[in-house]
């Protein structure tokens, strides 16, 4: 176009550009920031398994046996992860989850065991469920017409609360999504004479299919969904009312789960947290891993940009401390400075 024909366009007053010219610049603006030690790691380990077991729907992460928990959850340590999640898969199941307040149930010796090596190196904390402990995969006991029994389950998570306290675990993450569960745990705590153990309240947990790779994960045997004690991904208001509950019963942190898909619900129970003193987590969940992990098999996505992006989404959302199976690796990263 001759230039006696181009339209004239007003030149920029304000230049938002100048602070993202070089990475220096970028670097030094940048309002979200995170370190390895906002980082937790979940880990699951597995009964009677002899070798560690890779998962196809996650790559990267195991079902581990006894001896290869201890050497990941010192390398998770060394690297400067902030905690580690732990999950039992028991090799037998029942109706009420037996194993899961056992004190030779799978969860409560490897809490035992990663207590005795690491000491107060980390933050152990275990899932206080018992989705992985039943042998119908839903979260709580049954009635006897097949649902999911609320108070019938506090006993049983009041019974696992003081399992996994007796075996070391210091945060107990109350993920069942029954009324009064983070009441009940720290009743049971108080009762028992045990003030330090703290409740990582799953404040607002949707019944999300991003837990499909959980699944197998910890060889689920639900038949069905879990929407009946869940939160329902439509609703948001009700994750304030959730985490004002958890704080309200007495939990020490709160979490969101899962991440990516809830931002919204993370910032609304950040604002809930920081106006009552409570750390805030989010979950970044099995599912949120697993399709980075295969877009990026695919050649579709930047893998390492990606899973940055994710974790600075979450964190800049609003979480304070972000669960991720690439914990050790985003710790390694960041000491290597090969965050780009
Ligand atoms: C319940 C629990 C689940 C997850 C963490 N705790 C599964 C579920 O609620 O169905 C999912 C975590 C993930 O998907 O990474 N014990």
């Amino acid at each position: 176009m001759p230039a006696a024909e181009r339209p004239s366009v007003p030149t920029p007053i304000d230049r938002p550009r100048r602070l993202r010219r070089t990475p220096a610049l970028r670097r030094l603006v940048a309002q979200t920031r995170w370190q390895p030690s906002d980082l937790v790691l979940p880990m699951f380990v597995k009964q009677e398994l002899t070798e560690p077991a890779p998962l196809a729907s996650m790559p990267g992460v195991q079902q581990h046996t006894i001896d290869s928990l201890r050497r990941a959850a010192e390398q998770a340590v060394t690297a400067g992860v902030g905690g580690l999640m732990l999950f039992g898969i028991p090799a037998e199941r029942d109706a009420v989850g037996s194993q899961a307040d056992h004190s030779d149930g799978i969860l409560n010796v490897a809490l035992r065991t990663l207590k005795s090596d690491l000491g107060d190196a980390t933050v152990l904390m275990a899932d206080l469920c018992l989705d992985e402990f039943t042998d119908h995969g839903h979260c709580g006991v049954l009635t006897a017409d097949g649902a999911v029994d609320n108070d019938a389950t506090l006993v049983r998570y009041a019974d696992m609360a003081l399992a996994q306290a007796a075996s070391g675990a210091e945060l107990l993450g109350t993920s069942g999504m029954m009324d009064g569960q983070v009441a009940a745990v720290r009743a049971a705590l108080d009762d028992a004479g045990d003030l330090d153990t703290g409740v990582f309240g799953y404040a607002a947990k949707y019944a999300s299919a991003f837990y499909g790779p959980f699944r197998e994960a910890v060889d689920s045997a639900l038949q069905g969904d879990r929407r009946t004690y869940q939160q329902d991904p439509a609703n948001r208001a009700e994750a304030t009312r959730e985490a004002l509950l958890d704080i309200a019963e007495g939990a020490d942190l709160v979490m969101v789960k899962p991440a990516l898909g809830y931002l919204d619900i993370l910032s609304d129970v950040a604002e809930i947290g920081a106006q009552a003193g409570i750390p805030v987590a989010a979950y970044q969940v099995s599912g949120e891993y697993a399709m980075v992990e295969a877009a990026a098999a695919n050649g579709w996505i930047d893998r390492d940009r990606a899973i940055v992006e994710t974790v600075t989404a979450i964190r800049r959302a609003g979480a304070q401390i972000v669960l991720t199976y690439w914990a050790v690796e985003l710790a390694e990263r960041f000491a290597t400075g090969a965050l780009d």
